[in-house]
């Protein structure tokens, strides 16, 4: 039987590299279902080469434009929120890859999750932002989570067949573009400079928190989330070669790592086939030119916001919630060219403290606590104008 997959997120770099994994295996895979926000000409090409059955293009303004398009060939087209969870619970859909960027895709996943679909999740924001309302939602509906981000994918994979508790995650990170550069130079970074990463080629959101190393901070409470393992014990380790992606220590000593070259492709599919292991054309590890595999603490000094998303997961709650939030807002603001780069922890700090604290936030209070964290970041964003 082949999987039927929804795409959400079909034309960012995740859901690119997934229907490139999708064709590659039409035996295994199929694409019944792309959502995109407004790249219409992107999700037409795509809808037309996968032959899928429908699409969702978030922004109504592109709607007739793409329904024209793809009208002729009878795939059918939609628009807003409401259709996404219509369509990814419906009975032709087997995996629902949550690849959206930001908050923006909780409402989908958790829309998958109440359907009981298995989710390949690549969207981190969704777990750091409501991460025990999701576990406790996947628990209720027999929603299997399989983690996309290369990491979580790597841990994961670490776990199958193992039977006794982890002792510590030990999260690698590449250090970003900031490694090895000095507080003052991170502190005139520009944009550009931010956006340009060492190993891998992403959107841009994820690319300047890979950059403030927020990235690894949210992949932090993400890891914590999906493997029930607490903060204290997840390691963050600096490794610059990107090719051990993650590791997990037992009770006995023995470490266990998944190593390949970096790829995005493996964990995405990885997570598609899961339990099983397909065929991919990676370039394959060459150890001996590889000869030696470097690990670094992280400078916390440096990269602030790593100590703001072990603040966060501490004080719990909504509060993660309230950080992400922040975070997306001061992330969209750099990139408009608006703040420095060394604002975005600041701002993300103002946030943090100034938000009201709910120890069990329900559904509702997640939606309302992400509103009202960035209703608080415009106007602390309003002084720096
Ligand atoms: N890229 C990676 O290698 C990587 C690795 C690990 C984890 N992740 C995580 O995966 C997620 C996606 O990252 P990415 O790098 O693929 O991002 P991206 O390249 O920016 O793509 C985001 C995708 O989401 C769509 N989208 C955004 N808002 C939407 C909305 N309101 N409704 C419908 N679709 C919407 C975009 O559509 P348009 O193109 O039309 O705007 C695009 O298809 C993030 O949470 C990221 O942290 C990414």
């Amino acid at each position: 039987m082949k999987r039927r997959i929804a795409v959400l997120g079909s034309t960012g770099s995740i859901g690119t590299q997934a229907l490139d994994v999708i064709s590659r295996h039409p035996d295994l895979f199929t694409a019944e279902v792309l959502v995109a926000n407004s790249n219409s000409s992107l999700l037409i090409s795509q809808a037309i080469k996968h032959d899928v059955n429908t699409v969702v293009i978030a922004d109504d303004t592109k709607y007739d434009e793409v329904f024209k398009a793809l009208d002729p060939y009878g795939i059918k087209v939609f628009t807003g929120r409401e259709s996404i969870g219509k369509l990814i619970s419906g009975s032709n859909i087997d995996v629902v890859l949550a690849a959206m960027v930001g908050f923006g895709g909780l409402e989908s996943t958790l829309e998958a999750i109440q359907a009981g679909k298995t989710i390949a999740l690549a969207n981190k924001e969704t777990l750091v932002a409501a991460g025990s309302l999701v576990i406790k939602m996947a628990r209720e509906h027999n929603a299997a989570i399989i983690p996309v981000d290369s990491e979580h994918s790597a841990i994961f994979q670490c776990l199958q067949g193992e039977r006794s508790p982890v002792e510590k995650i030990i999260l690698t990170a590449s250090g970003g573009p900031f490694f090895s550069k000095s507080i003052q130079e991170i502190e005139s970074a520009t944009i550009e400079q931010a956006l340009n990463h060492p190993k891998w080629c992403m959107g841009p959101k994820v690319t300047i928190d890979s950059a403030s190393m927020m990235n690894k901070g949210l992949e932090m409470i993400e890891a914590h989330w999906l493997f029930g393992v607490k903060p204290s014990d997840i390691e963050i380790i600096i490794h610059p070669q990107s090719v051990v992606h993650s590791m997990t220590q037992f009770r006995d000593g023995s470490v266990t790592a998944q190593l390949s070259t970096p790829d995005m492709r493996l964990p995405i599919q990885y997570a598609l086939s899961y339990p099983f292991r397909v065929e991919l054309n990676t370039e394959r590890i060459d150890f001996a030119k590889l000869s030696k595999l470097d690990f670094y603490k992280p400078d916390f000094d440096k990269f602030p916001c790593l100590t703001l998303a072990y603040k966060a997961i501490e004080r719990g709650g909504n509060i993660p919630c309230a950080m992400n939030a922040a975070n997306e807002i001061a992330v969209e603001s750099f990139l408009a060219g608006k703040i420095s780069f060394p604002a975005i922890p600041k701002i993300i700090s103002q946030v943090m403290n100034l938000i009201g604290h709910i120890e069990n936030p329900g559904r509702d209070d997640i939606f309302a606590t992400d509103t009202e964290a960035r209703i608080i970041s415009k106007q602390i964003l309003s002084n720096y104008n």
